[in-house]
Protein backbone atom coordinates (compact mmCIF):
# COMPACT_ATOMS: atom_id res chain seq x y z
CA UNK A 1 0.00 0.00 0.00
CA UNK A 2 1.33 3.57 -0.63
CA UNK A 3 2.79 5.50 2.53
CA UNK A 4 1.40 8.88 2.91
CA UNK A 5 4.56 10.71 3.01
CA UNK A 6 4.37 9.77 -1.40
CA UNK A 7 0.83 10.40 -1.62
CA UNK A 8 1.45 13.76 -0.20
CA UNK A 9 4.55 14.59 -1.63
CA UNK A 10 3.18 13.94 -5.30
CA UNK A 11 -0.09 16.11 -4.69
CA UNK A 12 2.72 18.90 -3.30
CA UNK A 13 5.39 18.69 -6.50
CA UNK A 14 1.70 18.34 -9.05
CA UNK A 15 0.51 21.64 -7.38
CA UNK A 16 4.11 22.92 -7.38
CA UNK A 17 4.38 22.28 -11.34
CA UNK A 18 1.02 23.83 -12.19
CA UNK A 19 2.19 26.64 -10.35
CA UNK A 20 5.40 27.23 -11.94
CA UNK A 21 3.52 26.48 -14.95
CA UNK A 22 1.15 29.28 -14.11
CA UNK A 23 4.06 31.60 -14.08
CA UNK A 24 5.37 30.92 -17.28
CA UNK A 25 2.19 31.14 -19.02
CA UNK A 26 2.02 34.71 -17.49
CA UNK A 27 5.16 35.74 -19.27
CA UNK A 28 3.57 34.25 -22.50
CA UNK A 29 0.54 36.33 -21.88
CA UNK A 30 2.93 39.49 -22.03
CA UNK A 31 5.58 38.49 -24.57
CA UNK A 32 2.52 37.65 -27.34
CA UNK A 33 1.88 40.06 -29.70
CA UNK A 34 -1.67 38.87 -31.09
CA UNK A 35 -4.82 39.31 -28.96
CA UNK A 36 -5.57 36.26 -29.88
CA UNK A 37 -2.23 33.77 -28.69
CA UNK A 38 -2.96 36.43 -25.57
CA UNK A 39 -6.35 34.65 -24.58
CA UNK A 40 -5.64 31.64 -25.26
CA UNK A 41 -2.62 31.70 -23.15
CA UNK A 42 -5.12 33.63 -20.28
CA UNK A 43 -7.40 30.54 -20.47
CA UNK A 44 -4.88 27.93 -19.89
CA UNK A 45 -3.78 30.16 -17.14
CA UNK A 46 -7.02 29.81 -15.92
CA UNK A 47 -7.66 26.07 -16.37
CA UNK A 48 -4.07 25.67 -14.52
CA UNK A 49 -5.13 27.49 -11.61
CA UNK A 50 -8.44 25.88 -11.55
CA UNK A 51 -6.70 22.60 -11.16
CA UNK A 52 -4.30 23.88 -8.74
CA UNK A 53 -6.95 25.18 -6.28
CA UNK A 54 -8.23 21.77 -5.91
CA UNK A 55 -4.81 20.41 -5.65
CA UNK A 56 -3.98 23.15 -3.08
CA UNK A 57 -7.06 21.93 -1.05
CA UNK A 58 -6.25 18.34 -1.15
CA UNK A 59 -2.59 19.01 -0.01
CA UNK A 60 -4.49 21.27 2.98
CA UNK A 61 -6.51 18.16 3.59
CA UNK A 62 -3.24 16.05 4.27
CA UNK A 63 -2.04 18.87 6.40
CA UNK A 64 1.03 19.07 4.22
CA UNK A 65 1.92 22.93 3.75
CA UNK A 66 5.48 22.54 1.83
CA UNK A 67 5.35 23.62 -2.16
CA UNK A 68 7.68 20.84 -4.05
CA UNK A 69 8.40 20.31 -7.49
CA UNK A 70 9.77 17.58 -8.70
CA UNK A 71 13.48 17.91 -10.12
CA UNK A 72 12.71 16.21 -13.76
CA UNK A 73 9.64 19.02 -14.10
CA UNK A 74 11.55 21.90 -13.32
CA UNK A 75 14.45 21.15 -15.49
CA UNK A 76 11.67 20.90 -17.84
CA UNK A 77 10.20 24.35 -17.28
CA UNK A 78 13.03 25.95 -16.73
CA UNK A 79 14.44 24.20 -20.65
CA UNK A 80 10.86 25.93 -21.80
CA UNK A 81 11.66 29.24 -19.99
CA UNK A 82 15.04 29.84 -21.86
CA UNK A 83 14.09 28.48 -25.91
CA UNK A 84 10.93 28.71 -26.53
CA UNK A 85 8.81 31.48 -28.14
CA UNK A 86 5.70 32.25 -26.09
CA UNK A 87 3.05 30.00 -28.19
CA UNK A 88 5.17 27.47 -28.46
CA UNK A 89 5.94 27.47 -24.68
CA UNK A 90 2.31 27.58 -24.02
CA UNK A 91 2.13 24.15 -26.08
CA UNK A 92 4.68 23.14 -24.45
CA UNK A 93 4.00 23.14 -21.20
CA UNK A 94 0.42 22.27 -22.07
CA UNK A 95 2.05 18.46 -22.94
CA UNK A 96 4.43 18.40 -20.11
CA UNK A 97 1.28 19.21 -17.66
CA UNK A 98 -0.95 16.68 -19.43
CA UNK A 99 1.80 14.09 -19.02
CA UNK A 100 2.26 14.39 -15.49
CA UNK A 101 -1.54 14.68 -14.84
CA UNK A 102 -2.35 11.72 -16.91
CA UNK A 103 0.72 9.29 -15.44
CA UNK A 104 -0.88 10.87 -11.53
CA UNK A 105 -4.25 9.60 -12.83
CA UNK A 106 -3.28 6.46 -13.83
CA UNK A 107 -2.28 4.75 -10.11
CA UNK A 108 -5.76 3.86 -8.99
CA UNK A 109 -5.85 3.36 -5.53
CA UNK A 110 -8.89 3.63 -3.50
CA UNK A 111 -6.76 5.21 -0.29
CA UNK A 112 -5.74 8.36 -1.82
CA UNK A 113 -9.51 8.67 -3.88
CA UNK A 114 -9.68 12.25 -3.06
CA UNK A 115 -5.80 12.94 -5.09
CA UNK A 116 -6.84 10.66 -8.03
CA UNK A 117 -9.51 12.75 -8.37
CA UNK A 118 -7.74 15.91 -9.05
CA UNK A 119 -5.46 14.04 -10.95
CA UNK A 120 -8.12 12.58 -12.92
CA UNK A 121 -9.99 16.37 -13.35
CA UNK A 122 -6.45 17.81 -14.59
CA UNK A 123 -5.78 14.92 -17.08
CA UNK A 124 -9.11 15.76 -18.50
CA UNK A 125 -8.89 19.28 -18.71
CA UNK A 126 -5.62 19.33 -20.19
CA UNK A 127 -7.40 17.19 -23.16
CA UNK A 128 -4.56 14.49 -23.63
CA UNK A 129 -4.28 11.59 -22.14
CA UNK A 130 -1.67 8.96 -22.52
CA UNK A 131 -1.59 5.19 -21.05
CA UNK A 132 0.13 4.58 -17.76
CA UNK A 133 3.08 1.80 -19.45
CA UNK A 134 4.47 4.79 -21.26
CA UNK A 135 4.62 6.98 -17.83
CA UNK A 136 8.13 7.15 -16.36
CA UNK A 137 8.58 5.62 -12.85
CA UNK A 138 7.66 8.37 -10.12
CA UNK A 139 10.41 8.70 -7.90
CA UNK A 140 9.48 10.25 -4.28
CA UNK A 141 13.31 11.19 -3.30
CA UNK A 142 13.43 13.38 -6.82
CA UNK A 143 11.74 16.46 -5.46
CA UNK A 144 13.59 19.62 -5.06
CA UNK A 145 12.18 22.69 -2.75
CA UNK A 146 10.29 25.83 -4.62
CA UNK A 147 13.15 27.84 -4.38
CA UNK A 148 12.92 31.09 -6.18
CA UNK A 149 15.63 30.68 -7.75
CA UNK A 150 13.97 29.10 -11.06
CA UNK A 151 13.74 30.77 -14.36
CA UNK A 152 10.71 33.18 -15.00
CA UNK A 153 10.28 35.69 -17.76
CA UNK A 154 11.04 39.30 -17.02
CA UNK A 155 7.88 42.01 -16.53
CA UNK A 156 8.24 44.36 -19.42
CA UNK A 157 7.39 47.82 -18.59
CA UNK A 158 4.58 47.57 -21.23
CA UNK A 159 3.49 44.16 -22.66
CA UNK A 160 3.30 43.54 -26.76
CA UNK A 161 0.86 44.69 -28.98
CA UNK A 162 -0.31 43.63 -32.50
CA UNK A 163 2.04 44.21 -34.94
CA UNK A 164 0.87 47.76 -37.30
CA UNK A 165 -1.63 48.66 -34.36
CA UNK A 166 -1.14 52.54 -33.49
CA UNK A 167 -0.91 53.71 -29.47
CA UNK A 168 -3.22 56.51 -28.60
CA UNK A 169 -2.42 58.68 -26.20
CA UNK A 170 -5.41 61.26 -26.31
CA UNK A 171 -8.36 61.46 -24.44
CA UNK A 172 -11.01 58.90 -25.60
CA UNK A 173 -13.68 60.08 -27.92
CA UNK A 174 -17.11 61.01 -25.94
CA UNK A 175 -19.05 57.04 -26.01
CA UNK A 176 -22.42 58.68 -26.93
CA UNK A 177 -21.37 60.02 -30.11
CA UNK A 178 -19.95 56.65 -30.82
CA UNK A 179 -22.93 54.65 -29.73
CA UNK A 180 -24.83 56.03 -32.94
CA UNK A 181 -23.26 54.20 -35.88
CA UNK A 182 -22.42 50.35 -36.07
CA UNK A 183 -19.07 51.45 -36.58
CA UNK A 184 -18.75 53.37 -33.53
CA UNK A 185 -19.93 50.79 -31.20
CA UNK A 186 -17.31 48.41 -33.13
CA UNK A 187 -14.63 50.45 -31.47
CA UNK A 188 -16.20 50.72 -27.86
CA UNK A 189 -15.63 47.00 -28.02
CA UNK A 190 -12.63 46.87 -29.67
CA UNK A 191 -11.45 49.43 -26.91
CA UNK A 192 -13.36 47.74 -24.11
CA UNK A 193 -11.36 44.39 -25.23
CA UNK A 194 -7.82 45.73 -25.45
CA UNK A 195 -7.43 48.50 -22.95
CA UNK A 196 -10.16 47.17 -20.01
CA UNK A 197 -9.92 43.19 -20.85
CA UNK A 198 -7.08 42.18 -21.91
CA UNK A 199 -4.84 45.01 -19.79
CA UNK A 200 -6.80 43.81 -16.86
CA UNK A 201 -5.28 40.14 -17.55
CA UNK A 202 -1.96 41.48 -18.08
CA UNK A 203 -1.95 43.35 -14.64
CA UNK A 204 -2.88 40.05 -12.61
CA UNK A 205 -0.34 37.99 -14.72
CA UNK A 206 2.83 40.93 -13.58
CA UNK A 207 0.96 40.37 -10.06
CA UNK A 208 1.64 36.75 -10.01
CA UNK A 209 5.24 37.25 -11.65
CA UNK A 210 6.21 39.94 -9.26
CA UNK A 211 5.02 39.01 -6.15
CA UNK A 212 6.42 36.01 -5.82
CA UNK A 213 6.23 35.61 -2.30
CA UNK A 214 2.81 36.11 -2.09
CA UNK A 215 0.40 33.74 -0.82
CA UNK A 216 -0.43 30.70 -3.04
CA UNK A 217 -3.80 31.59 -2.77
CA UNK A 218 -3.84 34.79 -4.00
CA UNK A 219 -2.05 33.63 -6.87
CA UNK A 220 -4.36 31.34 -7.62
CA UNK A 221 -7.19 34.31 -7.23
CA UNK A 222 -5.34 36.23 -10.23
CA UNK A 223 -5.09 32.61 -12.29
CA UNK A 224 -8.57 33.18 -11.97
CA UNK A 225 -8.54 36.47 -12.92
CA UNK A 226 -6.86 36.05 -15.72
CA UNK A 227 -8.75 33.17 -17.35
CA UNK A 228 -12.15 35.54 -16.84
CA UNK A 229 -10.76 38.68 -18.45
CA UNK A 230 -9.00 36.27 -21.61
CA UNK A 231 -12.98 35.33 -21.87
CA UNK A 232 -14.01 38.64 -21.72
CA UNK A 233 -11.45 39.65 -24.03
CA UNK A 234 -12.28 36.26 -26.70
CA UNK A 235 -16.29 37.47 -26.24
CA UNK A 236 -15.57 40.98 -26.94
CA UNK A 237 -13.32 39.94 -29.88
CA UNK A 238 -15.86 37.56 -31.19
CA UNK A 239 -18.81 40.20 -31.12
CA UNK A 240 -16.25 42.49 -32.90
CA UNK A 241 -15.45 40.65 -35.07
CA UNK A 242 -19.64 39.36 -36.23
CA UNK A 243 -20.47 43.48 -36.58
CA UNK A 244 -17.55 43.30 -39.40
CA UNK A 245 -15.04 45.39 -37.18
CA UNK A 246 -11.60 46.33 -38.74
CA UNK A 247 -8.99 45.29 -36.50
CA UNK A 248 -6.72 47.32 -38.60
CA UNK A 249 -8.35 50.41 -38.29
CA UNK A 250 -8.28 50.22 -34.46
CA UNK A 251 -5.70 51.92 -31.53
CA UNK A 252 -5.21 51.34 -28.40
CA UNK A 253 -3.91 52.70 -24.48
CA UNK A 254 -1.28 51.41 -21.95
CA UNK A 255 -4.17 53.49 -19.39
CA UNK A 256 -5.09 50.45 -17.48
CA UNK A 257 -1.33 49.61 -16.83
CA UNK A 258 0.05 52.97 -16.68
CA UNK A 259 -2.49 53.13 -13.63
CA UNK A 260 -1.39 49.97 -12.27
CA UNK A 261 2.16 51.40 -12.35
CA UNK A 262 1.59 53.91 -9.92
CA UNK A 263 1.03 51.53 -7.30
CA UNK A 264 4.45 50.19 -5.62
CA UNK A 265 3.94 47.29 -3.01
CA UNK A 266 1.37 44.54 -3.67
CA UNK A 267 -1.48 46.07 -2.08
CA UNK A 268 -1.50 49.34 -3.66
CA UNK A 269 -1.96 47.50 -6.57
CA UNK A 270 -4.32 45.59 -6.03
CA UNK A 271 -6.27 48.67 -4.57
CA UNK A 272 -5.70 50.05 -8.04
CA UNK A 273 -6.76 47.75 -10.70
CA UNK A 274 -9.46 45.90 -8.31
CA UNK A 275 -10.93 47.96 -6.09
CA UNK A 276 -10.70 51.46 -7.61
CA UNK A 277 -10.63 50.69 -11.42
CA UNK A 278 -12.74 47.35 -11.43
CA UNK A 279 -14.82 48.53 -8.34
CA UNK A 280 -15.41 52.14 -10.08
CA UNK A 281 -16.42 50.14 -12.75
CA UNK A 282 -19.13 48.16 -11.02
CA UNK A 283 -21.56 51.19 -10.87
CA UNK A 284 -20.74 51.72 -14.39
CA UNK A 285 -21.47 48.70 -16.33
CA UNK A 286 -24.96 48.51 -16.03
CA UNK A 287 -24.99 52.23 -17.97
CA UNK A 288 -23.44 50.61 -21.08
CA UNK A 289 -25.21 47.56 -21.13
CA UNK A 290 -27.74 49.94 -20.92
CA UNK A 291 -26.27 52.34 -23.99
CA UNK A 292 -26.08 49.29 -26.33
CA UNK A 293 -29.76 48.26 -25.65
CA UNK A 294 -31.08 51.65 -26.34
CA UNK A 295 -28.70 51.54 -29.56
CA UNK A 296 -30.68 48.39 -30.16
CA UNK A 297 -27.93 46.23 -29.91
CA UNK A 298 -28.84 44.01 -27.59
CA UNK A 299 -26.89 40.75 -27.77
CA UNK A 300 -23.84 42.93 -26.60
CA UNK A 301 -25.88 45.09 -24.29
CA UNK A 302 -26.37 41.21 -22.59
CA UNK A 303 -22.57 40.23 -23.10
CA UNK A 304 -21.56 43.14 -20.81
CA UNK A 305 -24.21 42.14 -18.45
CA UNK A 306 -22.37 38.89 -18.35
CA UNK A 307 -18.98 40.40 -17.37
CA UNK A 308 -20.43 41.84 -14.15
CA UNK A 309 -20.82 39.04 -12.23
CA UNK A 310 -16.44 38.24 -12.91
CA UNK A 311 -15.91 41.66 -12.17
CA UNK A 312 -17.93 41.15 -8.67
CA UNK A 313 -15.78 38.48 -7.66
CA UNK A 314 -12.20 40.74 -8.86
CA UNK A 315 -13.27 43.10 -6.55
CA UNK A 316 -14.09 40.73 -3.88
CA UNK A 317 -10.42 39.32 -4.51
CA UNK A 318 -9.01 42.67 -4.48
CA UNK A 319 -10.74 43.70 -1.06
CA UNK A 320 -10.08 40.68 0.87
CA UNK A 321 -6.15 40.56 -0.20
CA UNK A 322 -5.82 44.10 0.72
CA UNK A 323 -8.06 43.28 4.42
CA UNK A 324 -5.67 40.58 4.93
CA UNK A 325 -2.29 42.46 3.79
CA UNK A 326 -3.43 45.50 5.45
CA UNK A 327 -4.17 43.41 8.81
CA UNK A 328 -6.97 45.61 9.83
CA UNK A 329 -9.97 48.01 8.42
CA UNK A 330 -7.87 51.17 9.40
CA UNK A 331 -4.89 49.80 7.18
CA UNK A 332 -7.44 48.93 4.54
CA UNK A 333 -8.96 52.21 4.37
CA UNK A 334 -6.08 54.08 4.51
CA UNK A 335 -4.61 52.09 1.56
CA UNK A 336 -7.71 52.68 -0.58
CA UNK A 337 -7.78 56.54 0.18
CA UNK A 338 -3.91 56.86 -0.43
CA UNK A 339 -4.25 55.49 -3.97
CA UNK A 340 -7.56 57.18 -4.92
CA UNK A 341 -5.55 60.55 -3.84
CA UNK A 342 -2.69 59.77 -5.89
CA UNK A 343 -4.89 58.31 -8.95
CA UNK A 344 -6.90 61.29 -8.87
CA UNK A 345 -10.00 58.85 -9.16
CA UNK A 346 -13.00 59.39 -6.23
CA UNK A 347 -14.29 56.66 -4.19
CA UNK A 348 -17.39 56.38 -5.80
CA UNK A 349 -16.84 57.46 -9.72
CA UNK A 350 -19.80 59.41 -11.71
CA UNK A 351 -22.13 56.96 -12.31
CA UNK A 352 -24.81 55.78 -9.52
CA UNK A 353 -23.51 53.49 -6.94
CA UNK A 354 -24.88 49.82 -7.73
CA UNK A 355 -25.59 48.65 -4.04
CA UNK A 356 -26.31 45.15 -4.18
CA UNK A 357 -23.46 44.37 -6.90
CA UNK A 358 -20.83 46.27 -4.01
CA UNK A 359 -21.96 44.28 -1.66
CA UNK A 360 -21.86 41.28 -3.33
CA UNK A 361 -17.77 42.47 -4.37
CA UNK A 362 -17.01 42.96 -0.73
CA UNK A 363 -17.90 46.31 -0.07
CA UNK A 364 -19.21 46.51 4.19
CA UNK A 365 -22.27 48.06 4.31
CA UNK A 366 -20.89 51.43 6.34
CA UNK A 367 -17.98 52.18 3.15
CA UNK A 368 -20.99 51.61 0.53
CA UNK A 369 -23.08 54.52 2.96
CA UNK A 370 -20.01 56.74 2.53
CA UNK A 371 -20.45 56.22 -0.76
CA UNK A 372 -24.18 57.30 -1.86
CA UNK A 373 -23.42 60.29 0.46
CA UNK A 374 -20.69 61.62 -1.04
CA UNK A 375 -22.37 61.01 -4.22
CA UNK A 376 -25.61 62.64 -2.56
CA UNK A 377 -23.46 65.69 -1.73
CA UNK A 378 -20.81 66.43 -4.60
CA UNK A 379 -21.33 69.20 -6.84
CA UNK A 380 -23.19 68.64 -9.96
CA UNK A 381 -20.27 69.72 -12.50
CA UNK A 382 -20.43 69.40 -16.39
FE1 LIG B 1 -13.40 41.81 -17.38
FE1 LIG C 1 -12.19 42.20 -14.01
Amino acid sequence: MRQLSDATIRISSYTGLLVRSIELCCGAILYSAELKDKISAGIFVGKLGYVASLAYKRMEELRFGQLLIESSAAEALDRIARDLHPTEAISAIQSLVTSISARNASRDEIIDQPSQMVYEIGATTFHIRSSPDQAPAFEADKTTPYTGNELIAAVPVFPARPRGMAIRTDRPINFDARMKTVEGRCSIIHDICIDVEICASEVCAMTVLLYRKAPLLLKLDMARQVWDEARHAELALERFEQLGGESSKQTYTFGVIQRWRMGGELSERLAVQQVLSEGNALDGVTSLAAAFAAAGDHETSRMFEFFTADEEAHVRFGNRWIRQLARSEAGYNEIIQRMSRRLGIPIPGFPTVNVPSRRNAGFTDHQIELMVEAQRNRPITH
